[in-house]
C-alpha cells in the first residue's frame, strides 16, 4: 500500500512554499498527500520561529504525535524550517521520537534523509548555507492546493538587521535567483497551465542587489544571470531591477497576475512603482510592512525610514497605480514603546487608509537585538490595550475601503467552493481580496466554474475582511491540467 504524508505549516508563505517543495518531493518519491495527521505514515512539521509561542506549539505538537509514534513504530516525524534551524539538536533533546530535523537550506534533502532515517536511525541535518543548485533554484512547481498558482522564490535571506527580527539569522544573508532561470521557471510554469504567479523574497524588492555585485567582483556577465538586455559592453547598467523581473515575467504568455511579496518601504524604488503601473497583469496590491508610525522606535528597529519617509512613499505609490490596495504589518509592544510612541502608530495607520493588516504582539526572539532590551519590555495588559485598539483603527478603513467597492464589477480568480458555506464560491480580486459569492445557478453544467477560472463579480456588501459578490460572467476557464477522474470498480 502506498505510504502517506501529512504537512503541517507554521507561519509565512515562504513557510508554505516550504512545504510545499516538501511535498512534491515526498510524492515524486511514492507517497501520497494525506489530510490526517492520526493515519499518516509521515509527519511533517514546517516550523517558524518569528513570531510568539512557536516554540510551545512545537512540543505541544509532538507531545501529541509521541502518542502515535508509540503505537506505531514505523510512523515517522519530520521538523523542518526556521525553528528546526535555530534549535537544531535541542528538538531531538527535547523530543527524542523525532525522526528527522532538517533546516532551511536543505529543505530538498528531506525525502532521501527520511529514508536514510530506516537505516540509520534519527538524523539531524542543519546546514549554514544553501546547497544551492539542489536547493531554491529548483521549482517545486505549482500549489498543491491551487494548481493554476504558483509562488517563485526570487530571493533568499535577508541584508537587513531589524533589532525585532531573527530572519537574517535563520534564512542567512541575501541571494537572488539567476534573472534567466527565474524567467524559464515561469515559462515552464505558464506552459503548465499556471496563470498566476507570487514572486517572493524576505526584501523582494532589492532582488538582483547582490547578482551585479557579484559580476562585477568577477568581471563575468552572465546574460543568463543578469538578463540579456541589461548587459552592456560598457558595463552601462547591469542590474536587472525588481520592476525588470515583474514587466518580464508579466509578458510570459499565459501569465495573468503577478503579485509580490514583500517589498522593505526603505527599497521601494520608482521603477517598482513604475513597473506596477504600467504592466495591467501586475496587481494593484501592495504589501507595505509599516512596523511603527513613531520615528524614535522605527530608529531602534534599524528601519531605515520615518514616519513621513513612508508615508510619502505611499503616497507615490497611490498617485502612480491606479486603484491600489495596501496591506501593511504592524508591531505592538516593542521594547520602550511608550504611549506617545503608540499613538504615532494610529496616526499613521489612519492617515494610511489601509485594506487590511497583519497586526502583531512583539515576541522577543533570543539573539536578537530587542531580546536584550528586558529593562523596557512592555507590560502584557499594556500591549493587548494598544493591540485592541490598533484593531479598530484598522477596521475602520478596511471596512471603509471594502464598502466603497459595492457596485463594482470585479475580476475573481476562482479559488474553490467557500470554506464556511459550501453553497458559496470564493475568490481573489485583483487587489487580493477574498470575495464569496452565489454558486452559478445560471450556467448549465458543461460551463460550471472551475477552480482557477476568471469570471466576473458584482461586488454586493462588505466587512473588514472579506468582501461578497453575485456572479456574472465566466470570462475565461482554468488551464491548468486537472486530475482525470479514476473510475473506481
Ligand atoms: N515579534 C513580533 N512580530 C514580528 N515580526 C517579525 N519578528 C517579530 C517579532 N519578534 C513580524 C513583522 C514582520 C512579519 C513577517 O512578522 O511585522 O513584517
Ligand atoms: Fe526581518 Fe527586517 Fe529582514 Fe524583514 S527586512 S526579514 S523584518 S530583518
Amino acid at each position: 500500500m502506498e505510504k502517506s504524508f501529512f504537512v503541517r505549516t507554521f507561519g509565512c508563505q515562504m513557510n508554505e512554499h516550504d512545504s510545499e517543495r516538501i511535498s512534491n518531493l515526498l510524492i515524486r518519491d511514492g507517497y501520497v498527500s494525506s489530510d490526517n495527521a492520526l493515519t499518516a505514515d509521515v509527519v511533517v512539521l514546517n516550523t517558524c520561529c518569528i513570531r510568539e509561542n512557536a516554540d510551545t506549539k512545537l512540543y505541544g505538537n509532538l507531545g501529541h504525535l509521541k502518542a502515535i509514534k508509540d503505537e506505531r513504530e514505523d510512523f515517522k516525524i519530520v521538523v523542518a524550517g526556521c525553528l528546526a534551524q535555530k534549535d537544531r539538536d535541542l528538538i531531538r533533546k527535547r523530543a527524542p521520537w523525532v525522526d528527522l530535523v532538517v533546516g532551511t537550506h536543505n529543505v530538498s534533502r528531506v525525502a532521501t534523509l527520511l529514508e536514510e532515517t530506516s537505516t540509520k536511525g534519527p538524523i539531524v541535518e542543519i546546514l549554514e548555507e544553501s546547497i544551492l543548485d539542489q536547493e531554491f533554484f529548483s521549482s517545486p512547481g505549482p500549489r498543491l492546493s491551487l494548481p493554476y498558482s504558483a509562488y517563485v522564490t526570487v530571493q533568499i535571506g535577508c541584508d537587513n538587521n531589524c533589532a525585532f527580527c531573527i530572519v537574517p539569522q535563520v534564512r542567512g544573508k541575501e541571494i537572488s535567483r539567476p534573472f534567466g532561470e527565474l524567467l524559464g521557471e515561469v515559462r515552464q510554469l505558464a506552459q503548465d497551465g499556471v496563470t498566476e504567479i507570487t514572486l517572493l523574497g524576505q526584501n523582494v524588492n532589492s532582488y538582483g542587489r547582490d547578482l551585479t555585485v557579484d559580476a562585477r567582483r568577477s568581471g563575468v556577465f552572465d546574460s543568463k544571470i543578469v538578463g540579456e538586455q541589461y548587459l552592456s559592453e560598457e558595463g552601462a547598467r547591469l542590474r536587472p531591477l525588481f520592476g525588470d523581473l515583474m514587466r518580464e515575467v508579466a509578458q510570459i504568455d499565459g501569465i495573468s497576475r503577478v503579485r509580490f511579496t514583500s517589498p522593505h518601504p526603505k527599497d521601494l524604488r520608482p521603477e517598482t512603482i513604475e513597473a506596477m503601473a504600467s504592466t495591467k497583469e501586475i496587481m494593484n496590491h501592495l504589501h507595505f510592512p509599516l512596523q511603527s508610525g513613531s520615528d524614535r522606535i522605527l530608529a531602534l528597529m534599524h528601519r531605515g525610514y520615518s514616519a513621513e519617509r513612508y508615508l510619502e512613499k505611499l503616497r507615490d505609490a497611490r498617485l502612480g497605480i491606479d486603484d491600489l490596495a495596501v496591506t501593511t504589518d504592524i508591531i505592538v509592544g516593542f521594547p520602550g514603546e511608550t504611549e506617545e510612541d503608540f499613538e504615532a502608530t494610529l496616526e499613521v495607520a489612519a492617515s494610511a487608509q489601509y485594506d487590511g493588516a497583519y497586526t502583531f504582539i512583539y515576541s522577543p526572539r533570543p539573539g536578537t537585538e530587542a531580546a536584550a532590551m528586558v529593562d523596557r519590555f512592555i507590560a502584557p495588559e499594556v500591549i493587548s490595550d494598544r493591540f485592541d485598539r490598533l484593531k479598530v483603527v484598522i477596521e475602520r478603513s478596511a471596512l471603509a475601503r471594502h464598502e466603497a467597492r459595492i457596485g463594482r464589477v470585479e475580476e475573481v480568480l476562482v479559488e474553490g467552493p467557500s470554506k464556511k458555506n459550501p453553497d458559496h464560491m470564493s475568490g481573489r480580486t485583483a487587489q487580493n481580496k477574498l470575495v464569496h459569492f452565489n454558486k452559478e445557478p445560471q450556467f448549465n453544467s458543461a460551463e460550471r466554474l472551475g477552480v482557477g477560472s476568471y469570471v466576473e463579480v458584482e461586488i454586493t456588501s462588505a466587512t473588514p475582511y472579506f468582501l461578497r459578490g453575485r456572479l456574472l460572467n465566466v470570462v475565461r476557464s482554468p488551464r491548468h491540467r486537472r486530475k482525470l477522474q479514476v473510475a473506481a470498480y
